[in-house]
């Protein structure tokens, strides 16, 4: 029997945690540093951070770890595969060079010129007068983009030219680079691809909604809720989607030599023109992976296991219900948060940024946990996730109550 590591903390990792956990040739699973709410799914935590490296492969040796897969995208983009791979220990995630893919997004919309992969028109930047000439010159709205990691903050549509002077010169105090990007109208989706070489796994599709508040307002977030599969997004869409993004996105990255285990997540939008990318993420999304795993039906740890051998594995998922959920925060979440707030605890949530004990949870950050549900359609299943909150003490956390509403729109633009 094999034992598992997941590397992170959050609710992606507890959702993974358990999906390995699930599989009969899995005997523990391990999460450094995962966080108390994990245990009442019985994952053992490890008090290692995600970024001590020399850690975590000690701890992987001296517990004879068969797997290590890594949740987030700060240690991806720091270079943690490179650093297990180094070791001699098998690791499922991109090596730094590509994990660049989401670290840069010069490198991205660079990579998608080049292999011809459909995109917003874009100008990049490094001085901060030029950049506000081009935008004072250019149609609103404008999409201001920072060129680095930023949790899913780091992009601001500006409808205004103060709005755009304001973000782009909050953009150039902290970063290098900013992108302004042509605003693309459309429905936003994401597309997630589990990948070993050439071969890879599609899952299904699930749409984020990353605004804090009902009806995409408020400020953008880590991710407030999400469901799948998105009514919208039809068979003959994701078609679309696998043979114009996803296909060319696996060759380019062969091509720049750049091939990997690991995840592609595609932050797609379908506009008239069809769909196109409007950023990659090189691991599993955040809350999506919540509602994704659970509908996989195979033995997860076989599939990552025929993934880092470069072989084609049996992936099936589920095709008759609608799985969603709603992320629980911290007051004050996306900005300082207020600690020691009391967080239910409830079977079958996956926790993230939470402390204590797990029968009296507290948060511990913004995001702490996310409800799931699943039921025969989309309406059924927002029912049943939001009745399920209903009857939690949720006190003082924060949560929207309008999950899932543009998959109930029969037209897209309408929500
Ligand atoms: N759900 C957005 C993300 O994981 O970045």
């Amino acid at each position: 029997m094999a034992k598992v590591l997941v590397v992170g903390g959050g609710g992606r990792e507890h959702a993974i945690a358990k999906a390995m956990l699930a599989s009969p040739q899995v005997s523990a699973v391990y999460c450094a540093p995962g966080n108390p709410g994990m245990t009442l799914d019985a994952i053992q935590t490890v008090a290692i951070d995600e970024m001590d490296f020399a850690g975590l492969v000690t701890f992987a040796r001296e517990n004879t770890i068969a797997l290590t897969f890594v949740g987030p995208e700060v240690p991806l983009a720091a270079g943690i595969v490179d650093y297990f791979q180094a070791a001699g220990l098998a690791v499922f995630g991109p090596h730094q060079a590509a994990a660049r893919l989401e670290s840069s997004k010069v490198f991205a919309k660079q990579f998608m010129q080049r292999h011809g992969i459909p995109t917003a028109a874009y100008q990049q930047f490094d001085d901060l007068e030029a950049a506000l000439a081009y935008s004072q010159g250019h149609v609103l709205p404008q999409v201001i983009k920072v060129d680095g990691l930023a949790a899913g903050k780091g992009v601001t549509v500006a409808t205004s030219y103060s709005q755009a002077a304001t973000a782009l010169t909050t953009a150039l105090a902290t970063s290098s680079t900013v992108l302004i990007e042509d605003f693309v109208d459309g429905f936003e989706f994401s597309q997630m691809v589990l990948v070993g070489g050439e071969h890879y796994v599609l899952l299904p599709t699930a749409q984020d909604h990353k605004r804090l508040n009902d009806g995409d307002l408020g400020p953008n977030t880590g991710g407030m809720g999400a469901y799948s599969p998105v009514p919208q997004i039809t068979p003959a869409i994701i078609q679309q989607t696998v043979a114009t993004i996803i296909e060319p996105t696996i060759a380019g990255l062969a091509e720049d030599n750049l091939s990997f285990e690991g995840v592609i997540y595609v932050g797609g939008i379908l506009t008239a023109d069809g769909p196109q990318v409007i950023e990659y993420n090189l691991r599993l999304g955040d809350p999506e992976t919540q509602i994704l795993l659970p509908q996989l039906q195979s033995d997860f740890y076989q599939v990552i296991g025929d993934l880092l051998q470069h072989r084609q594995p049996v992936a099936q998922w589920q095709t008759t219900a609608t799985y969603l959920g709603v992320v629980l925060a911290a007051p004050g979440y996306p900005g300082p948060t207020k600690a020691g707030v009391a967080v239910p605890t409830l079977a079958g949530a996956d926790y993230a940024s939470v402390a204590g004990s797990p029968q009296q949870l507290v948060s511990a950050g913004g995001r702490v946990m996310m409800v799931t549900a699943h039921a025969a359609d989309l309406a059924a299943a927002q029912q049943a996730a939001y009745q399920q909150i209903d009857q939690l003490a949720v006190g003082d956390l924060i949560y929207r109550t309008d999950i899932g509403a543009k998959g109930l729109a029969t037209n897209p633009n309408e929500a």
